[in-house]
């Protein structure tokens, strides 16, 4: 073989990812509110597609995101898939109360890595939120309810600039040891680029083993697929996504959707990595939900996929 040919290709260690679909909450709770129902079948669709970590709503105030106010309606009325987990945002114990009142399989708490968007997103400081962790943690243990753990602007915060590898690394320890059994990492308004996300996994994986850590990038400035593919570099195997790349974050101005669950698929799919996930059944999911709401789907894949049954 001629030797100009030969191609080096860095190597992914990993056989099978993990895709945690976020569209229901993160996606929905930055588009106009919408009855239960569109909801209701927006999860039940996913439901049908292999995906196995649904993020169905959000247990948080009503006068804060009211997008989510119905999350306890949705949870008693989605057709819940054997072996399929539907989870939900619970920020207190009045949160975590109503999660287990409408039998939700599992919960997360979130926090900022830095204090300008805990305040503005949760309303309490860094230290404060997890003070107030610590009731939610040991309540959903009782009840065997595992808890994941969100960080956000692990890169940059729309308030207080750039976050330190090393301040996020400590808070992924904090929270590790809380009992979270992963921590999540929020590229909440989606400046990351990959050596950063390189230096950031760095940080983090000296002491934690990779499987405690999802990635969340949000891909406001496009970046999202390059910062994954980084990310299964570094053997990172649970990518958080949303559907047709829908929605953003209403304590970060302009930042968009989170990176589509059907261009994480395209991605690892062709990387030989498996996801157990149909690509045309969550694609065509995403350009369902997006003609209810009116939108184009942000989706590159979706979009492509459409034009070729149009053609
Ligand atoms: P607080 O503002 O500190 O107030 O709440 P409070 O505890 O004193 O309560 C004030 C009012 O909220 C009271 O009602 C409470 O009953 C009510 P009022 O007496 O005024 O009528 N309340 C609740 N209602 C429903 N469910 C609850 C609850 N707790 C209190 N659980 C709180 C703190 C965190 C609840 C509030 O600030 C809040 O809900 N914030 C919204 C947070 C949110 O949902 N943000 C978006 C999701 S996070 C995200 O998108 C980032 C992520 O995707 C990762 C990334 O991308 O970076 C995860
Ligand atoms: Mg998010």
């Amino acid at each position: 073989m001629n030797q100009t040919n030969k191609v080096n290709v860095p190597d992914i260690q990993l056989e099978q990812v993990n895709i945690f679909e976020v569209g229901p909450r993160d996606g929905l709770q930055n588009e106009a509110a919408l009855p239960v129902e569109v909801k209701i079948a927006l999860i039940d669709q996913l439901s049908a597609t292999g995906l196995k970590q649904i993020e169905a709503g959000a247990f948080v105030s009503e006068k804060k995101v009211p997008q989510m106010a119905n999350s306890g309606q949705v949870f008693a009325n989605i057709k819940r898939h054997q072996g399929v987990i539907y989870s939900a945002l619970t920020p207190n114990v009045q949160g975590l109360e109503k999660a287990l009142k409408h039998n939700v399989q599992q919960v997360a708490v979130f926090t900022s890595a830095s204090e300008g968007f805990c305040q503005r997103n949760i309303n309490c400081s860094i230290s404060q939120s997890l003070q107030r962790f610590k009731d939610v943690i040991d309540l959903a243990h009782a009840h065997n309810i595992p808890v994941r753990g969100y960080l956000s602007c692990v890169a940059d915060c729309p308030y207080d600039g750039p976050t330190q590898p090393a301040q996020v690394a400590e808070l992924t320890q904090v929270l590790l040891d809380m009992g979270c059994y992963q921590v999540s990492l929020g590229d909440t308004i989606g400046t990351a680029t990959p050596n950063r996300t390189a230096q950031l996994l760095d940080a983090i994986l000296t002491n934690t083993p990779s499987t405690s850590i999802a990635v969340h990038f949000h891909n406001t400035y496009g970046q999202a697929l390059a910062n994954i593919y980084q990310s299964l570099l570094m053997g990172i195997n649970t990518i958080d996504s949303s559907v047709a790349g829908l929605g953003g974050c209403p304590y970060a101005k302009g930042a968009s959707g989170n990176v589509a669950t059907e261009d994480v698929l395209y991605l690892c799919h062709g990387l030989g990595i498996k996801t157990g996930v149909d690509l045309n059944a969550v694609a065509r999911v995403g350009a369902s939900i997006c003609q209810t709401l009116n939108i184009q789907p942000a989706s590159n894949v979706t979009r492509a996929l459409q034009c070729k049954i149009r053609t």
